[in-house]
């Protein structure tokens, strides 16, 4: 059971073969350039308007923008990070007694990404919480570093604030009543992916996640400030998104993309290793209510062009986005009209 995960505190002198990818899917990573495009949006600045323009702009263009002043207290963002990584240092036998390849655990530690389905592992370990409502799933989270509930609880309460919130300026940037993403996803559904990238001892070989779009409706991710790691693809060309002080990623998911009829894109992203340093990073997913129908609104069609995705419902579309291996076509592309 130990050999499976990566977190031992033991590093690695080579690259198990099993890590290993084939020379064509290597991340090629001496010829990755910093992303320029990516951009930070200001939400404390007062301006509604430009706000949802540059928050449109990037959905469109990138599926992809940064957020500061976003009113997550920086001591909430803190004490996530601490917790996060003391969670990793604990005793691997500690941890073990969380670990499944079970995707429908509401709460596991577990290892790459798709254990059972996958040809090639990826250096990665994560933590993933089953989150809201609180009160159902926090009790069954770890008891250890012994602030793990308190923390993670105050996190994902503010974290939840700020994507509803974006929610809401990403209807308004489509034309869209304000509330219109939220009551069409019902009362959302959070998962939090803790994932620890240990040191690689030969990162050029492998990945921490390769490209995948997640499959949620929105992704607000807390980045490790002192490492980099993640790369989105953009105009065929994958880039790194650095690190910005204060801020979280936010991407658009695949839930978001079928409600904006395709106009919004879930972007191919991925996470490289790196041979000095761990890297830590935080991702809360908001996801649809089991029973809410995903079907692009009235107003995105009224003008006589036909929507782009059949409807369907979150469980089914995990269902088949967890029956596949991550590196596939567009999970979107099966649920095409
Ligand atoms: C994810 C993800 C990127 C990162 O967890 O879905 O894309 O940088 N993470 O860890
Ligand atoms: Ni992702």
């Amino acid at each position: 059971m130990e050999g499976k995960v990566l977190c031992t505190g033991i590093r690695h002198r080579s690259l198990p073969e099993k890590y290993v990818r084939p020379e064509s899917e290597r991340p090629k990573l001496t010829e990755i350039s910093d992303c320029e495009d990516v951009p930070v949006v200001d939400l404390g600045s007062g301006d509604k308007s430009q706000i949802n323009q540059q928050i449109g702009d990037a959905c469109r263009l990138f599926g992809f923008f940064q957020v500061i002043n976003h009113g997550v207290s920086a001591d909430a963002v803190e004490e996530m990070m601490k917790v996060a990584e003391e969670f990793f240092k604990l005793p691997v036998e500690e941890k073990m007694k969380f670990y499944s390849e079970d995707p429908s655990k509401t709460m596991r530690l577990s290892t790459s990404f798709n254990v059972q389905k996958e040809t090639v592992h990826n250096w990665r370990d994560y933590l993933r919480l089953h989150c809201w409502p609180l009160e159902q799933f926090a009790p069954e989270w770890p008891s250890e570093p012994s602030s793990f509930k308190e923390v993670v609880s105050r996190y994902i309460e503010e974290v939840r604030a700020l994507g509803l919130r974006l929610e809401e300026a990403i209807a308004e940037s489509l034309g869209l009543e304000r509330n219109c993403i939220k009551d069409t996803l019902g009362e959302q559904g959070q998962h939090m992916a803790i994932n620890y990238y240990p040191p690689c001892p030969e990162p050029e070989l492998t990945y921490g996640l390769p490209g995948h779009t997640d499959p949620n409706a929105l992704t607000i991710l807390l980045q490790d400030l002192h490492v980099c790691g993640l790369q989105v693809l953009i105009k065929g060309r994958w880039v790194a998104v650095k690190p910005y002080p204060n801020a979280f990623v936010i991407n658009i998911g695949d839930q978001l993309q079928a409600l904006s009829n395709g106009i919004y894109k879930s972007v191919w992203h991925r996470a490289v290793v790196n041979a000095d340093k761990p890297r830590i990073s935080v991702a809360s997913f908001l996801c649809p209510a089991d029973d809410a129908v995903i079907s692009a609104p009235p107003p995105l069609t009224a003008d006589g062009s036909t929507a782009v995705y059949r409807s369907f419902t979150y469980p089914e579309y995990y269902k088949k986005f967890w029956s596949r291996n991550l590196d596939q076509e567009h999970c979107m592309e099966l649920f095409r009209n």
